[in-house]
């Protein structure tokens, strides 16, 4: 039977992928940003922990969607994936390779338990998946890992609410158990976490938020799952709504779970970097 192991949260901001991409691991600015990485990087290597495949929820930024299309759940189904142009060219990274046979399982397990996800059959993926990739596994030649991409809309108005993400990964967490091959699937949640990209008050950052956030993670995330769209954007900025899809990651991983790791960094770029492991209740 498969079963999920673990949980990853990540912001995945797009500066993190030109910095390994461009090889500024080192430089003054980034290396306090990597370095709350290296615990993880040793950590998801362990043959023990390494997962099979991990069920990736990100956003997609105006890349594979636009106003023309706009959908709150998506989930990829075909073979693979390649780095999208976002302006300056792909990214020099690995195709993403899917695991079409469980995302295919985990299309109908979902749907049939009632969340209408939308099937992308082709699409490319843009910094949102590719940067929690690097900040993991680093510049390998090949992703080691099967990826299945879960796109959320948190772009436009209205995002899903917290509640209902955390319910969507109870969901999968339903669909993993059904699937009769023995796989090790993580659940990653990325994006947030405070940050405003524009506007009079761009660069926003509320670490104090952020924090009780990660605390709350563990301590009370039926909390969390009530949190209005409206506190999002006062307290955490006109983007922190991405922090939303950690709770499909948080709701996944059940009831009890451990933290492993935690980094927090202000600032990268303009953005509040929140990173988080947990171990998901056996
Ligand atoms: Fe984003």
């Amino acid at each position: 039977m498969a079963r999920i192991t673990a949980g990853v949260a990540t912001s995945h901001v797009p500066l993190l992928g030109v910095g390994i991409d461009q090889g500024k691991m080192e430089d003054e600015y980034f290396k306090p940003i990597y370095a709350g990485y290296e615990w993880s990087k040793r950590w998801i290597a362990e043959p023990e922990n390494k997962p099979d495949v991990v069920i990736l929820v990100y956003n997609d930024h105006a890349t594979a969607f636009d106003m023309n299309l706009i959908p709150t759940f998506a989930i990829g189904c075909a073979d693979e994936f390649q780095p999208a142009d976002e302006g300056w060219g792909r990214r020099p990274v690995p195709v993403v390779k899917n695991d079409a046979d469980f995302a295919w399982h985990l299309a109908q397990s979902l749907i049939l338990d009632e969340f209408d996800m939308t099937i992308i059959n082709k699409m490319d993926v843009d910094h949102g998946l590719t940067v929690p990739l690097s900040l993991m596994f680093g510049q390998p030649a090949e992703w080691p890992v099967k990826v299945v991409p879960l796109a959320v809309n948190v772009v436009t108005y209205p995002p899903p609410s917290g509640n209902r993400c955390y319910a969507l990964g109870e969901a999968i967490r339903n669909a993993v158990e059904s699937y009769d091959k023995d796989l090790n699937v993580q659940v990653w949640g990325t994006g947030g976490m405070s940050h405003q990209l524009q506007g009079p008050r761009a660069g926003l950052i509320n670490k104090e938020w952020d924090q009780r956030f990660l605390d709350d993670l563990t301590a009370d995330p039926l909390r969390l799952r009530h949190i209005p769209h409206i506190e999002y954007l006062r307290e955490t900025g006109s983007e922190g709504i991405e922090t939303v899809m950690w709770l499909i990651m948080r709701g996944a991983l059940g009831k009890d779970v451990k933290e492993l790791h935690r980094h927090y960094h202000v600032p990268a770029s303009n953005t509040a970097v929140g990173h988080i492991v947990l171990e998901a209740a056996r």
